[in-house]
This record gives structure tokens, C-alpha cells and sequence, in this order.
């Protein structure tokens, strides 16, 4: 096959999308096949039609390759490409529209609001401990959690330092304590759908955010998570679920908080990821490894849903 590897692009997630890209590029050409690597800029389209490829590897994340915008491009231009389409990674990128679409098929998410940035410096949004996240990032990239140990001031001050000082919008959810567990999902409606394992991430400081995401031995991965039975089939029940009901495709990655002190009752799903991280530290690749799926099996596995 000849592959047009997508990767880089513009969003806060471009280091990670060039980690993922080239993984994936030598994963294919390791298999025989043909590899364009193209850095995603406005030009995309131009390179995309000289190119000519079977099939596109979309190994973007964040706007504008995970929101749909890139997906409707290649629509336009009549060309296959791997994992979700349009209207998936509308919903999917937005955390606030995947909980319209998800709560009222009975999937648990934390509840919450999105707020003006504005309102959080006159008055907590929700009791503490709450979070604070754009609607539409990856790899933690603006996310705070602000605790009744008033880190950021009380309520948040004007003055205060913290990272979602770049967005106008967020959303405010309640800080789920607990556990960090996360399940792949591999395959879509042509290939058929499987949940693989739950893995408990475990940072050795502080919470999940980018560093502890992207630098090796900053978070303990457990794959399979070591957790009750019921709580490990909840979560690939969920993702499955998740999955299907957005209409992903190729492969997606379904992130939780379990509060363990609560059972079942205390698991939540955060967000569904379409474009899930592909780098050497990755999860869906690790998960995959775990249940017996090689890097280079994998990543032919995405394209086998968009080329069937
Ligand atoms: N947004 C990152 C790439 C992930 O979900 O893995
Ligand atoms: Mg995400």
C-alpha cells in the first residue's frame, strides 16, 4: 500500500502528533509498505492530491485533526482515511457535546458546566474540589484542579497563575478522587468492535497531565489495572459502548476516574478519544502489545476498517 502519514499540524498537540507519525511511518514501512509523511499545514489538500495515496493515516490529535475539519477536507477530496469521520470527531473533540450524547444513553460522565473564564475569578463554579479543562483539548493540555486547599485562591483570584488562561470557555467538573483508568477500543462497524484491557495510570506526582503523559518514568502504566472484575468489564462495557454510539472507526481510547471507596456508582467516563496517542509511551499501542497485537499489527488493523 501506499500510506500518506498525516502528522504535526498547528494544535498545542503537535510534538505528540509528530512522536505518533513517525512511529506509525516506520511501523509501515517495516511491513513493505510505501510512506509519505506529510506535516499537516493549509497546503494539505495541494500535497494530498499529487500524492495520491490508498489510504491516508490521519495520526493528527488536537484541532484542526481531530475536529473534523481535516475529515471533511478528505471527504471533499474523495480520499480513505483511517479512524473517525466528520461528524464522530465533531462531537468527540468537544467534551461538553459528548456528554449530550452520551448521558442520556445511560453512560456515566461527571456532571458539571461549561463557564465563561471570566465567572471563575468572581465565584467557584462548582464546590471544590472541582476541574477545570477547555471543552476541546488533549494531553491535559489546560487543565487545573482547584481544591478546597484554595491553590488558586478563593474564589479563584484575577491575579492567579494557571493554565486555562488561554481559553475563554471551559468546562467545570467535579474532581472525581480515585483511580485513572483508561480502555482502547480497536476496529469499527466493518471490521467489528473490541474493547482490549483497562490500564491504571499511576503518575508518581500530581495527576495525569502532559509531562507525566510524555516523559518516560513519570507514570507507572498497571496493564491489566488491578481492579475488581466488575469494575474492569464496566469500563470495556463503557468504551464499547462509547464507541459504537459515536460512530468511531479504527480505534478510540476511553478515559475514566473510578472512585473506589463508591464501587460501581463511583465510575465515571471523562472523554472518548478518536485520535489516541500512538507514541512510544502511548496506551492503545501498549494495550494492544499486552493482548498479543505488535505496534506494525496494530496500526495495519486502523487501516484494515478504512480500506473494508
Ligand atoms: N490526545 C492524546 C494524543 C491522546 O488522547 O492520547
Ligand atoms: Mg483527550
Amino acid at each position: 500500500l501506499h500510506v500518506a502519514v498525516l502528522m504535526g499540524g498547528w494544535s498545542s498537540e503537535r510534538p505528540v502528533s509528530l512522536m505518533s507519525g513517525e512511529g506509525v511511518a516506520k511501523a509501515l514501512e517495516s511491513k513493505g509498505h510505501k510512506v509519505t509523511r506529510i506535516d499537516m499545514d493549509p497546503e494539505v489538500a495541494l500535497r494530498l492530491a499529487e500524492t495520491k495515496p490508498d489510504v491516508v493515516f490521519n495520526a493528527l490529535h488536537g484541532a484542526p485533526g481531530e475536529d473534523g475539519t481535516v475529515q471533511g477536507m478528505m471527504d471533499l477530496m474523495g480520499l480513505t482515511y483511517t479512524h473517525s469521520g466528520l461528524a464522530t470527531s465533531v462531537i468527540a473533540i468537544d467534551k461538553e457535546l459528548t456528554k449530550q450524547a452520551l448521558v442520556p444513553h445511560g453512560i456515566p460522565m461527571p456532571g458539571g458546566r461549561v463557564v465563561k473564564c471570566a465567572e471563575i475569578h468572581e465565584r467557584d463554579p462548582l464546590p471544590r474540589p472541582y476541574v477545570l479543562k477547555p471543552v476541546n483539548e488533549g494531553s491535559s493540555v489546560g487543565v487545573a484542579i482547584v481544591t478546597d486547599e484554595g491553590n488558586y485562591g478563593n474564589p479563584v483570584s484575577p491575579q492567579a497563575k494557571g493554565p486555562w488562561q488561554e481559553f475563554d470557555e471551559l468546562l467545570a467538573e467535579p474532581y472525581i478522587r480515585g483511580r485513572e483508568l483508561t480502555t482502547a477500543v480497536i476496529g469499527g462497524p466493518k471490521t467489528g468492535e473490541r474493547a482490549l484491557l483497562v490500564t491504571e495510570l499511576k503518575p508518581k506526582s500530581g495527576f495525569y497531565d502532559f509531562d507525566s503523559k510524555y516523559t518516560d518514568g513519570m507514570t507507572e502504566h498497571v496493564c491489566p489495572a488491578e481492579i475488581p472484575d466488575e469494575i474492569a468489564q464496566a469500563c470495556k462495557d463503557l468504551a464499547l459502548r462509547s464507541h459504537q454510539l459515536l460512530g468511531c472507526r479504527g480505534t478510540s481510547r476511553a478515559d475514566f476516574r473510578w472512585d473506589d471507596t463508591q464501587g460501581i456508582e463511583g465510575l465515571f467516563l471523562l472523554e472518548v478519544n478518536t485520535q489516541p496517542g500512538m507514541t512510544p509511551l502511548s496506551l492503545v499501542p501498549e494495550q494492544a502489545r499486552a493482548c498479543g497485537m505488535e505496534y506494525p499489527e496494530l496500526v495495519e488493523a486502523i487501516i484494515a476498517e478504512a480500506l473494508a
